[in-house]
């Protein structure tokens, strides 16, 4: 593919030219609990700080946040921080360690937790995901676990423990993913993650989770919803939307739909009848389908358009880069390509595929 002719591939080089100081990584963005998730930027990280310290901003929206590192890197940076996403267990991801600034859970709220008991009619857990996924004894204490964190007053604690609980699922899930059960006895591979049960992994996620929580001295905002409706009237918008893919598919909810129903203990969503893992219905995105991902980037774009605009795109995804710095340009005066190759692993059928897939940043700039 050739470059559009404003690519500046390999360093970020988008400011006039002047020597700038280059600003270090934030230490702080390294304690991110990293949450296995498709399209995670976490390795991308140093890369994306180094093009985003290139550019002068004070409050950022990440318009597709997953699993929230890149809101967590800006927010060590010490930005006003809106992470926005339309699945809701992103969205508490968010809460526990980019909008709550400084609780944590003490040892009084873990015990209160661990000790709760679900009354008979909330045991829906136990009985939806019988021989599906986990133990039966963990499923018991997935239903047991929620009923304590429903205990907790405060809804920072409450998303803390959330996320805890999160991040021990998918810990604990062989392939990092919910596409198929009864996987435990499979991949008995001496992994110490499969190993712990899942209540073991949730003291020990409660402590990672604790000591991620830091205060930047601003009022950062979770939200769960759509991108059109998160706030356009922001400094900067880093944007990772979901491409629609060449092979394959990108579908979050096939793969993360027990997350998502953890989340909000399965209420307001539908398990669809059919489904031998008790998938949920997922919402839909224009972003995914070809016949709707073209006037969906242009909408993107301009309802962001007085922002300056930084897109993740990888190559082998569409629509394709020449294209999207196109529909950029019709809305904002500059456009650059900022280049890095990147290898993405995730696991598909058993197996570790291996993409060797360009990665870009295309920014924005008025
Ligand atoms: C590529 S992932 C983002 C990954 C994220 N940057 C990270 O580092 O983990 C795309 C995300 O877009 C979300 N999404 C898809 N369509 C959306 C929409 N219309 N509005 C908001 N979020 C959407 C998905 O739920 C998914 O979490």
């Amino acid at each position: 593919m050739s470059l559009p002719e404003t690519a500046t591939p390999g360093t970020p080089g988008l400011g006039s030219g002047l020597l700038r100081l280059v600003e270090p990584f934030p230490v702080q963005a390294h304690r991110y609990p990293r949450f296995r998730y498709m399209g995670s930027k976490h390795r991308l990280l140093e890369w994306i700080h180094g093009v985003l310290t290139d550019l002068e901003f004070d409050r950022a929206v990440d318009g597709f946040s997953g699993s929230g590192t890149v809101s967590y890197l800006l927010k060590a940076m010490g930005k006003e921080v809106v992470a926005n996403d339309f699945l809701r267990f992103p969205g508490v991801l968010t809460r526990a360690l980019v909008e709550n600034g400084d609780t944590r859970l003490g040892a009084d709220d873990v015990d209160a937790v661990l000790a709760s008991r679900a009354p008979a009619r909330r045991r829906f857990i136990e009985r939806t995901f019988r021989d599906v996924f986990y133990t039966p004894a963990e499923l018991k204490f997935l239903d047991d676990a929620w009923e304590g964190i429903r205990g907790l007053s405060d809804p920072a604690k409450q998303a803390l423990a959330l996320s805890a609980l999160l991040r021990s699922c998918i810990k604990r899930q062989p392939r990092g993913v919910f596409t198929v059960g009864g996987d435990l006895e499979k991949y008995k591979d001496g992994r110490r993650d499969l190993q712990l049960s899942l209540r073991e992994h949730f003291v020990e996620q409660v402590r990672e989770y604790n000591r991620a929580v830091f205060d930047n001295g601003r009022r950062n905002r979770s939200r769960h919803g759509d991108v059109f409706a998160a706030p356009g009237d922001t400094d900067l918008v880093y944007l990772d939307p979901p491409y629609v893919p060449r092979s394959d598919d990108n579908c979050y909810v096939k793969r993360y739909h027990f997350l998502e129903g953890l989340a909000c203990y399965w209420e307001g969503v539908r398990i669809l009848p059919d489904s031998k893992v008790r998938k949920i219905e997922k919402p839909f995105t224009p972003f995914s389908y070809r016949r709707t991902a073209d006037d969906a980037f242009r909408r993107l774009f301009r309802h962001f358009a007085d922002a300056t605009i930084v897109l993740s795109y990888s190559s082998n995804a569409y629509p394709d880069l020449e294209w999207l710095v196109k529909a950029m340009k019709a809305v904002k005066r500059r456009v650059e390509v900022v280049a890095k190759p990147h290898r993405y692993h995730f696991g598909t059928h058993g197996a570790v595929r291996r993409n060797q897939v360009q990665e870009y940043l295309v920014v924005g700039l008025s």
